[in-house]
């Protein structure tokens, strides 16, 4: 029987270091930053719709406010992207269930991407090899291929060239979630903004932060978490300064704006901690809604298939 319906579930991201050259000439800027897959999660199920029919995409769950259902969408363009490559029609019904907060800086958009590209693998039966999907992830944006493999990985180039990083031992945090989201492109921009006139140097991975991952070193890892884009972000929605302050206050190991925010995840020292600054920054009043994760966790990957 040839498979009908494939769902694949995907997690979302925190960038333990996220280091910003200069802007190049094409508008993007280099990149070196530590990505972490952490325990958030959208499901992505696709299933065989009548030959001819096209693709139609539906978001559902407690994030879809925003969420584009046409061709805009990265999941309509990682599906034409392979019906293009593999010269394949592709009519199916796709529906993505979305816990990963929107425009929040946890690569959803991206992360959803990642899903359709291994959910279309599985249902088409086309045998994909990971540099397959890794070249179609790199067009769809930066951080999609990284949401392929999850686990912990450098990120160089746009942040889509990745060496897998030695992490050991379970991280757990804390993240503060605002109800409206930030632009990455305007985050960027406004980085550029406050940078004008600075010499600014290639990044580099901080070998610090490598040894702490190896060493299992929470406390490491919290001291060490770097944002480039965190200023521009605070820059652009100053409440997020009060917020890092009031989990810093409440002992996070470390406290910083996620990607290009707006985001704030806190490193706390286990689960417990994370419950009780759960509580704290709900009860603090400075916080729209707070949610708790653990990572590193895989990336993309079928959890049902029939
Ligand atoms: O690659 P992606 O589409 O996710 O990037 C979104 C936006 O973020 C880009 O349009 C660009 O403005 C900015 N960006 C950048 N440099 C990078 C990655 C993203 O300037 N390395």
């Amino acid at each position: 029987m040839p498979i009908r319906s494939v769902t694949v579930r995907v997690p979302a991201k925190v960038n333990l270091q996220l280091s910003v050259g200069p802007r190049e000439l094409d508008g993007y800027h280099q990149l070196v930053t530590v990505f972490q897959a952490i325990s958030i999660f959208d499901d992505v199920i696709i299933k065989i719709a009548e030959p001819g029919s096209g693709i139609h995409l539906t978001i559902t769950g407690d994030q879809t406010h925003g969420v584009p259902t046409d061709a805009t969408n990265l999941v309509v363009q990682a599906a034409e992207l392979i019906a293009q490559k593999f010269e394949i029609d592709i009519d199916a019904h796709i529906e993505v269930k979305k816990s990963i907060p929107v425009a929040g800086g946890m690569a959803g958009g991206s992360a959803d991407a990642a899903a359709a590209i291994v959910a279309i693998d599985e249902l088409y039966n086309l045998d994909m090899t990971r540099d397959e999907m890794h070249e179609i992830a790199a067009q769809l944006g930066s951080d999609v291929p990284f949401l392929l493999s999850g686990g912990t990985a450098i990120g160089q180039g746009r942040g889509d060239q990745l060496t897998a990083a030695l992490s050991r031992g379970t991280y757990h945090w804390v993240l503060a979630l605002s109800s409206v989201g930030l632009s990455t492109p305007a985050i960027y921009s406004e980085c550029d903004r406050l940078r004008q006139g600075l010499d600014i140097s290639e990044p580099q991975i901080s070998d610090a932060l490598m040894q702490a991952l190896l060493a299992a070193d929470p406390k490491g890892v919290g001291n060490l978490l770097v944002n480039d884009l965190q200023p521009a972000a605070c820059s652009l929605r100053p409440a997020l300064r009060l917020i890092l302050d009031v989990g810093q206050e409440y002992g996070a190991l470390g406290a910083i704006v996620s990607g290009s925010g707006p985001t704030v995840a806190f490193l706390v020292s286990d689960e417990e901690h994370g419950l009780d600054l759960a509580v704290a920054l709900s009860a603090s009043g400075v916080v729209g809604s707070v949610t708790r994760a653990f990572g590193p966790v895989h990336g993309a990957k079928v959890i049902e298939s029939h």
